[in-house]
């Protein structure tokens, strides 16, 4: 070799190095401790809002009060209540655990980029939230695989420090895994941030918790995270979409059945039909278990689900994918059976919220060529929409407690590409299949 070429391998060599082990990656932390704060029992905990169709926002809640009422009094001037609407709710029990009532109250037509003050069951402190845009720009806080450790409360801490309109989360709430206690300290937990924006989620593997023979799966999930799938013509919980600002937004489960013949896929076929990029320029899809990954945590868990939905997410154009699970951040270029493709979705991984597993530290070598940026830290993402055609992606790793940005790119959407009129007779021909 040429000494020229020695001397630039080893730089090389060093600056890969320095930058691998230049930041110490912090080990784990504890759960945190909820000290047991009683409450009156008509008095509302756990209160987290969610669309709930067009102009429409649900409300949830939790009582020890099994006959407190489920209405929600609101209005835009604090203190002052001048729409109330009355809702549902339920309860569900689990082994020798018994839940609270679980209260769900859709309110609205409400005015976008409007705040409203609102007070559950007629009692108890006031709440506000913020409705989102109805136009560009909009922020999306992203984050994952959450549970209740100091590493999620910092998350939680720097997501309430960005300016953003609503949370996204694809899947592993709590953590519970089976206690169901746990599912109410993650409901006081995050009610700061999810009772005043909309926090939209989908399942991940921990929220299955099922026992076979006897319990079904996500009966807890499903009882205290109602999403709007009704409003979205899904027969499930655990995939739904809805509209916000400029985007178009598919939540799908990665732990419903999701091949060709499920109500799952039959579902997206429709959905995907509906979407009309013209309204809703960007579309973007979240689910739990990531289908880029070069982690070496869940290689190949998402192989299934890929095989079966990745061609119809191709044909209609999706631009993002965001996805949890993995305990590590990973963002790929845009791309289609495992490929770069310019027509292709940018896949980004992002469950590395702060639970109490750790870090997935152990990374694939070589780097595939799709993979952009990698690294196992605690973190959390933004994505600002800030017209049709861009839209500004940054990831911020939990430096000790400061948030620090740490990746960020411009990302293009496929409506300012000529990718959507050439692949416009393969989308037909998905959407029309039975
Ligand atoms: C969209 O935003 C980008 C980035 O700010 C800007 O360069 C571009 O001109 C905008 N496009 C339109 C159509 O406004």
């Amino acid at each position: 070799m040429e000494p020229k070429l020695v001397i630039l391998t080893l730089f090389l060599l060093v600056c890969s190095t320095v930058k691998a082990d230049g930041y110490i990656r912090p080990p784990p932390r504890e759960t945190l401790h909820f000290p047991w704060s009683p409450k009156p029992s008509s008095h509302p905990q756990q209160v987290h809002i969610s669309l709930a169709g067009d102009k429409h926002m649900r409300v949830s809640w939790v009582t020890d009060d099994k006959s407190a009422p489920s209405i929600v009094h609101y209005g835009t001037s604090p203190g002052r209540y001048s729409l109330m609407n009355q809702g549902e709710s339920t309860s569900y029990s689990y082994i020798f655990y018994s839940s609270g009532r679980i209260h769900h109250t859709v309110i609205g037509p409400l005015e976008p980029n409007t705040v409203y003050y609102y007070q559950c069951g007629g009692q108890g402190p006031e709440f506000q939230f913020k409705t989102p845009p109805a136009e560009f720009p909009i922020t999306f806080a992203v984050a994952g695989d959450l549970g209740q450790t100091g590493w999620t409360k910092s998350t939680l801490d720097h997501i309430d420090q960005c300016r953003y309109d609503m949370h996204l989360l694809p899947g592993d709430l709590s953590y519970a895994d089976y206690m169901q206690w746990r599912w109410d300290t993650f409901g006081e937990l995050v009610q700061p941030l999810a009772s005043a924006r909309p926090w939209m989620v989908t399942q991940g593997n921990h929220e299955r918790e099922s026992i076979p023979i006897f319990k079904d799966g996500f009966v807890s999930y499903n009882s205290r995270w109602k999403m709007p799938y009704e409003e979205s013509g899904s027969n499930s919980n655990l995939y739904y979409s809805f509209e916000v600002a400029g985007a178009h937004v598919i939540m799908l489960g990665s732990y419903a059945d999701h091949d060709e013949y499920s109500d799952q896929y039959h579902w997206l076929q429709a959905d995907l039909a509906k979407v009309d990029r013209k309204k809703t320029p960007w579309l973007l899809v979240l689910f739990h278990v990531p289908w880029y990954n070069s982690n070496e945590a869940h290689q190949g868990e998402g192989d299934s689900m890929m095989e079966t939905m990745e061609p119809l997410l191709y044909a209609a154009n999706v631009d993002i994918v965001l996805a949890g699970h993995v305990h590590a951040y990973e963002r790929s270029e845009r791309v289609n059976k495992g490929n770069s493709d310019p027509c292709g979705a940018v896949h980004i991984t992002i469950g590395d919220g702060g639970n109490r597993e750790g870090l997935a530290h152990k990374f694939k070598e070589p780097q595939p060529r799709w993979s952009v940026f990698r690294e196992a830290s605690f973190g959390h993402g933004e994505l600002k929409i800030v017209n049709s055609t861009h839209a500004y992606w940054s990831w911020h790793r939990n430096d000790d407690d400061e948030p620090v940005r740490s990746d960020q790119v411009w990302i293009t959407s496929l409506v300012s590409s000529g990718c959507i009129a050439e692949k416009s007779n393969g989308l037909r021909k998905f959407l029309m299949e039975p």
